[in-house]
């Protein structure tokens, strides 16, 4: 029987096969340069490849990050790829390979880890748990309510992805916000030809202070889709949102996720009259509402350390199920977080191994809990909808300590 391997991704021996893996599920096309685009982008972080009969069928990439938690920032592992080729789908290899990516990251320290999903429930088996709602909104920018005379803006091409990708990293970033630390990330984000940025280069020496990356595949009328925001104050996002007006004579539609505590609906005149003009058009303007992200814990005290509540300190007993350890063996240097843990939570947070029989038990899936730590939902809507179960007034209570933002990672991975 052909044997399955499974190993770190090796660009001699792989580069052409996982290529392959890319255009059998429609990530990349013929073109060199997608390809190429593909190449940064998979020297990023940890790859492994699944092989079959010598070659790599199946292909699996983390890079690193970090996720701001409150005021704090948490070391993030994000998953940025998971595809197996079209021949050996089913047999379990992306399984392995998923669940031995996150074992080597958290090994190495990744407090935590994150991906977007094609769908819910695949990543659950891992222990991820789903974020909360993200706002893409779709508008004609000529009904922004901005001042619409901005200065004149500095055009962006792919050719900028440096200056682009430092400048992300230095934008204004709240609960949840997600950084990915490698610069190649923006270079394979922004190879695509028919994509153009504008900002401004308001830094002490002319570093690029705030911008916005758009992709058009309708030139002329649009729509246009805002792939990412960049600003460090308010007065920026502004000054976009009017350059993006200044488009609006021509361009009858602009997609966007929203940013980070900003309702747009605020600045958009007359929404609901041109979302029902605009029904089921070209140009339909609509707000949607879509959980597309997961997290998982993989360092409890890490997490746990980092955070730093206000009110009343809290102290309970935790049974955590990490559905993560059946697809490791004996020999990963990381096995996942099952086990009882006594959690502390307050101005100053933690946790120990062990349980304290006077205190109350919370129940939880790692995932459960990742999202309540987060603040995603409160603990009394995990205990009706996830696997979360506590005494009522032990979930009154994490309800009033948990009392956070929505957290938004503000970058798509
Ligand atoms: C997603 C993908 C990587 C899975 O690859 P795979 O090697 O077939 O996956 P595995 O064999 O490890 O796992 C498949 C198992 O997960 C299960 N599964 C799939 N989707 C699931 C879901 N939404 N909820 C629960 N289980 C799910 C399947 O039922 C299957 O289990 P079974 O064999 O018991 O039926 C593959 O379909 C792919 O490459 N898709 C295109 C690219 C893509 O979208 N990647 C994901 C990016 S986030």
């Amino acid at each position: 029987m052909t044997s399955v391997e499974m190993r770190p991704y090796d660009p001699a021996r792989d580069r052409k096969a996982t290529h392959r893996i890319w255009r059998e599920v429609g990530w990349i096309g013929k073109d060199v340069s997608e390809a190429e685009a593909m190449d940064y982008y998979v020297a990023c972080g940890r790859a492994l490849v699944g092989t079959y009969d010598g070659e790599a069928e199946c292909l699996v990439l983390a890079a690193p990050g970090r996720m701001r938690y409150l005021d704090d920032d948490v070391s993030l592992s994000c998953i940025t790829g998971v595809t197996t080729s079209r021949i050996v789908r089913k047999q379990g290899i992306a399984s392995r390979l998923v669940a031995r990516i996150i074992a080597e990251e958290a090994a190495e320290g990744a407090m935590l880890s994150g991906l977007g999903m094609f769908e819910q429930g695949y990543y659950n088996q891992f222990g991820f748990g789903s974020g909360g709602y993200e706002t893409r909104i779709a508008f004609d920018p000529a009904h922004l309510q901005v001042p619409s005379k901005p200065r004149v803006p500095s055009r962006l091409t792919a050719d900028d992805w440096q200056e682009a990708h430092a400048s992300r990293l230095l934008r204004r970033r709240a609960h949840g916000g997600c950084n990915l630390l490698p610069p190649a990330i923006t270079r394979a984000e922004m190879a695509d030809s028919d994509d153009f940025g504008l900002g401004y280069r308001d830094g002490e020496h002319g570093e690029l202070t705030h911008y916005f990356w758009c992709s058009a595949k309708e030139v002329e009328h649009g729509p246009y889709t805002v792939r990412w925001t960049v600003y460090q104050t308010p007065e920026q996002l502004l000054e976009l949102l009017s350059l993006l007006k200044s488009l609006g004579d021509q361009v009858r539609l602009v997609r966007m996720m929203e940013p980070p505590g900003i309702q747009l609906q605020d600045l958009i005149r007359q929404p609901f009259r041109h979302m029902r003009v605009t029904d089921r058009s070209r140009y339909e303007a609509k707000i949607e509402a879509l959980a597309y992200w997961q997290m998982r814990i993989c360092d409890l005290k890490g997490c746990l350390e980092r955070t730093r509540l206000c009110g009343q300190t809290l102290r309970f007993n935790l049974t955590l199920d990490d559905p993560i350890e059946r697809f490791l063996d004996e020999s990963s240097p990381w096995r996942g977080l099952s086990g009882e843990y006594v959690v502390t939570l307050g101005e100053t947070s933690g946790v120990e191994k062990g349980s304290d029989p006077s205190l109350p038990t919370l129940q939880a899936s790692v995932g459960a809990f990742t999202r309540m730590w987060l603040g995603v939902l409160p603990a009394s809507g995990l205990a009706i909808t996830d696997s979360l179960s506590a005494p009522p007034e032990l979930l009154d209570q994490l309800d009033r300590t948990l009392r956070l933002p929505q957290p938004h990672p503000d970058w798509d991975f």
